[in-house]
């Protein structure tokens, strides 16, 4: 596989801090390449002979406006037990219901627009269900637990202009953490 070229940008670009808009169908050739590329990016990403070839920091999820462009669009790659990805292309997504149950990455979450350590644990839902569209219009609805609904939660955060680290409680950062499981 060869490691599309995509610039992802740091999160002092103003534009990451603003709400991406709803998508119309069909999308362009444009469109359709570019995801294609992002779910590339990520898996590369998650192997070690490219990251460290390519100096790539590894990445689970990337949305649009990591990319400049402000429109509800991310992807999520979950590198699974057997080696093989699981790849989601979400598009319009709305939350349908949550858990309540609440989950944290215990070592902290990252983002490939965030070039920093930062100290601090964000409350995720442990399972969500989401009705979104596929890069073909179709909508579908998708239940999703654990690591891949953090991501999920990360990254439609990103289409409304929020960070994870706009998440931490800069004066608690493990506030409640008492009250979550951690993965
Ligand atoms: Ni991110």
């Amino acid at each position: 596989m060869k490691v599309p070229k995509i610039n992802i940008l740091d999160e002092k670009h103003r534009i990451l801090h603003q709400k991406s808009e709803e998508v119309k169908f069909p999308l362009s050739d444009e469109d359709k390449k570019l995801i294609t590329d992002m779910m590339d990016y990520l898996e590369c990403s998650q192997i070690e002979e490219y990251s460290e070839k390519y100096n790539l920091r590894a990445g689970m999820g990337l949305a649009y406006v990591q990319l400049g462009k402000l429109k509800r669009i991310f992807v999520v790659v979950n590198a699974k037990d057997d080696g093989s990805f699981e790849k989601y292309v979400v598009i319009n997504p709305k939350i349908l219901s949550f858990s309540e149950e609440m989950i944290y990455v215990g070592e902290g979450e990252g983002c490939l627009s965030v070039n920093r350590e930062v100290e601090g644990i964000v409350p995720r839902h442990a399972r969500i269900k989401v009705k979104a569209y596929d890069m073909d219009g179709n909508e579908y609805t998708i239940r999703v637990r654990e690591e891949v609904a953090i991501a999920f939660q990360h990254e439609i955060d990103h289409l409304d202009g929020i960070l994870f680290v706009d998440r931490i409680n800069k004066n608690n950062p493990f506030e409640n953490i008492e009250n979550m499981r951690e993965i």
